[in-house]
């Protein structure tokens, strides 16, 4: 399947039982040429209504930690999907069988994408995309990998919000992510 196509197996997607309660599938967005890729959970409320990723307070932060990169989410250069194409009604954990319908989605993204680096943010993407159940604060300053791309490990934006004092953390995270990205560049 090639991007088009993908993005249409997700709008039309009724795998799991989301597809009930959604507004919008949230695709992802940005560059589909881009060296970083960025990974959350899933669309909360306001993703859900305009189908895009990252559009509240979480996303705002985000943005900002992706200014601090030279990064720009409408510009070149980074790509901004989740695990779960939509929301879990309330903002739900989401299920595993709702990972394991989903999953294959971000799989194809990833694999068209091929991007330098991969970050993961939040307990839940992290813990996904690594087959671990490791919290973050032990997977964080080292790189791993998620289908041959290096992947490394930071808080969720969200979580960062409630927890002023561990973004000088995310921005060591960010750092290492920027160093692998330049490394992969040769
Ligand atoms: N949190 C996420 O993990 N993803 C979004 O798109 C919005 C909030």
């Amino acid at each position: 399947m090639g991007w088009d196509e993908l993005a249409q197996a997700v709008a039309s997607c009724r795998a799991c039982s989301l597809c009930s309660s959604r507004h919008n599938t949230v695709f992802g967005v940005g560059d589909r040429q881009a060296d970083w890729l960025i990974v959350g959970e899933a669309p909360g409320e306001n993703e859900d209504l305009q189908g895009e990723p990252f559009v509240g307070q979480a996303g705002k932060l985000l943005d900002n930690m992706l200014k601090a990169l030279g990064l720009d989410r409408r510009r070149n250069g980074v790509y901004i999907a989740n695990v779960l194409k939509c929301r879990p009604p309330g903002n739900r954990n989401p299920q595993p069988e709702e990972v394991a319908q989903c999953e294959p989605f971000l799989r194809r993204q990833v694999e068209l994408l091929q991007p330098r680096i991969i970050l993961a943010m939040g307990r839940f993407a992290v813990q996904s995309l690594l087959g671990t159940t490791e919290p973050i604060g032990k997977l964080r300053g080292r790189v791993h990998h998620y289908l041959g791309v290096p992947l490394v490990v930071t808080y969720h934006p969200a979580y960062l919000l409630r927890n002023l004092p561990d973004k000088a953390k995310a921005w060591a995270d960010l750092c290492l992510a920027r160093e692998v990205a330049s490394a992969q560049a040769g």
